[in-house]
């Protein structure tokens, strides 16, 4: 456990809309995952371009979805 958390990287794409972060990120998180990397994605757009766009528009429940369920 050590080892592989002394080896865990985190990468922030951010910056204003439009610019290109959904599909840069998406793009290198997948071909990372190919290169054998375990990837875990954290998207913070309510619009849930990044699992659109790494499930192929495979419909998903999102986070303020399930919150407003509770509420
Ligand atoms: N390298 C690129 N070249 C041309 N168009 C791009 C490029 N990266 C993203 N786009 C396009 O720009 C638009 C915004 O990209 P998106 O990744 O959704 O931005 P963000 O997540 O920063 O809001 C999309 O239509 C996308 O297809
Ligand atoms: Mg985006």
């Amino acid at each position: 456990m050590e080892s592989r958390m002394s080896s865990l990287r985190q990468i922030a794409f951010y910056g204003k809309g439009g610019i290109g972060k959904s599909t840069t990120s998406q793009n290198t998180l997948a071909a990372l995952a190919e290169m054998g990397h375990r990837i875990l994605i954290v998207g913070c757009d309510p619009k849930a371009d990044s699992t659109r766009l790494i499930l192929h528009a495979k419909a998903q429940d999102t986070i303020l979805s399930l919150a407003a369920a509770a509420g």
